[in-house]
């Protein structure tokens, strides 16, 4: 009997969601098949990863990224394969795209369209759906996209005119989605707050890049996660807030929760790592966001409930646009593309800050980045978690390497990075993905597009951290 070879990870620190220690990691045929005390005896023939000093991670899972998103008049420059490769760079192995119908477009054709792209990947990927508007065939496009395992739906309370459904339509949503054992995850910024700020920002000559942040007030989202939060609440359906972007904003959510409520915070990589100070640098068009960075103090206290248990993921939120698509419309910020590169620098960027600089400690990192996002989506233990089953996508970090971001050695399809020339401390080295190493010591050994489509079980909330 033949039997296909094994790979092992050796001598590292394996990181689970839930526990860490020294042992070695058995894979074959693309799975994890055993967590082995280390230094035991390795086969012939077996492929070793030597990890000693290393952390041995689950490949990230990122639950927000937007690949090739058209919105106005502009399209994000990346495919599934500029996408996942800069993803596996940045030890993330599983992304979660959005099928975001364009205006008259049904959900179900926008799903229809992106699933078959999964195929062009590095590595696995996952949809959510959209509902924008409410129609007598929505209920059962829903009911179709579910059984084809897309579970998760988004839903806009702003950008009229393109993606922003009505109140009718989140509650209709939120009921079907409920039943069909998925959930509502929701951008929510009060429209009218916005406008009549924008509207305020264009009176005194302030649209322009610079004066980003004015033109989405903080309180546009808190006012909308409230809203948001009495509909999910009349009917017991659970929601996620994707990109929460202050305190005041997840402590609702986690008030919610307090009363009952099954409710997520998601944030964002750039909203715990960069403030309002970058609107007033000499290129502010690179950093104009929905919703915009937030002062200092607000992303301080923000950053703060990573320690508190009151985020539940962290996503990347990734638009890969360029700077000629950010300045063409930089003198008015309501044309500009909104949205930064980030799949790539989402995981270093939160290591360096919060477990290198701050003392979050590893498995609460491995738990808001990969472990979480699967189970919210549906895709947890196959994804997020290393242990005898899950998918053999593992990320193996040097907790320890200095090295400075540059545009020049990233690999997302655009042209700058909002992290130029920092600092950072831990990278991925070696990433494995579905038992094959995609990256090793930095540098890309194999490059076969093996991706598929992820289909999301049912949510189970229960066994939620
Ligand atoms: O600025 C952002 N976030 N652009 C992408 C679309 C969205 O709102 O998530
Ligand atoms: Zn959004
Ligand atoms: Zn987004």
């Amino acid at each position: 009997m033949t039997t296909s070879p094994l790979t092992v990870v050796r001598g590292g620190t394996v990181v689970e969601s839930s526990w860490s220690g020294l042992a070695d990691l058995v894979m074959r045929d693309g799975k994890i098949i055993a967590i082995a005390e280390p230094g035991g005896l390795i086969p012939d023939g077996a492929t070793v990863l030597d990890a000693t000093g290393k952390l041995v991670m689950p490949g990230g899972v990122d639950p927000h990224c937007h690949v090739g998103f058209t919105s106005g008049e502009f399209t994000s420059l990346d495919s599934y394969a500029e996408c996942t490769t800069a993803a596996v760079f940045g030890g993330t192995t599983t992304i979660i795209d959005f099928a975001i119908p364009r205006p008259g477009e049904d959900p179900l054709d926008a799903a229809d369209k992106l699933r078959t792209k999964a195929t062009e990947g590095l590595c696995d990927s996952a949809l959510h759906g959209c509902v924008v508007e409410w129609d007598d065939t929505t209920a059962d496009q829903l009911a179709t996209m579910a059984a084809a395992g897309i579970r998760t739906v988004k839903m806009f309370t702003t950008y009229a005119g393109e993606s922003m459904a009505d109140e009718h339509t989140i509650l209709r949503t939120m009921q079907t989605t409920r039943d069909l054992g998925g959930m509502v995850i929701i951008h929510c910024e009060s429209d009218a707050i916005v406008g009549d700020a924008q509207n305020a920002a264009a009176s005194c000559g302030h649209i322009d890049a610079a004066g980003m942040a004015a033109t989405r007030p903080e309180l546009a989202e808190t006012a909308s996660v409230a809203a948001v939060l009495a509909i999910a609440e009349s009917q017991r359906a659970p929601v996620y807030f994707v990109h929460q972007s202050s305190a005041a904003a997840v402590e609702l959510v986690a008030d919610a929760r307090k009363r009952g409520l099954v409710a997520f915070t998601e944030v964002v990589a750039h909203h715990v790592t960069l403030d309002d100070s970058e609107y007033q640098g000499s290129e502010p068009e690179r950093f104009v966001c929905c919703p915009p960075l937030r002062s200092r103090g607000t992303v301080d206290g923000l950053g703060k409930h990573l320690f508190t248990g009151h985020i539940t993921t962290i996503g990347s939120d990734h638009c890969c646009y360029d700077t000629v698509q950010k300045r063409q419309h930089r003198h008015d910020v309501r044309h500009m593309p909104n949205g930064l590169p980030g799949v790539e620098t989402r995981l270093p960027v939160v290591f360096s800050k919060f477990v290198a600089a701050n003392g979050l400690s590893p498995s609460r990192f491995v738990q808001l980045t990969a472990a979480n996002p699967a189970r919210t989506n549906g895709l947890y233990p196959r994804k997020g978690s290393i242990m005898p089953g899950s998918d053999a996508d593992v990320a193996i970090w040097d907790p320890d390497l200095e090295w400075t971001v540059s545009d020049a050695d990233l690999h997302m399809a655009t042209d700058y990075t909002p992290y130029e020339g920092r600092r950072l401390r831990g990278k991925p080295v070696t990433v494995v993905v579905g038992g094959h190493v995609v990256v090793h010591d930095g540098i890309l050994v194999d490059d076969t597009p093996r991706g598929r489509h992820l289909p999301a079980a049912p949510l189970d909330f229960t066994s939620m951290c």
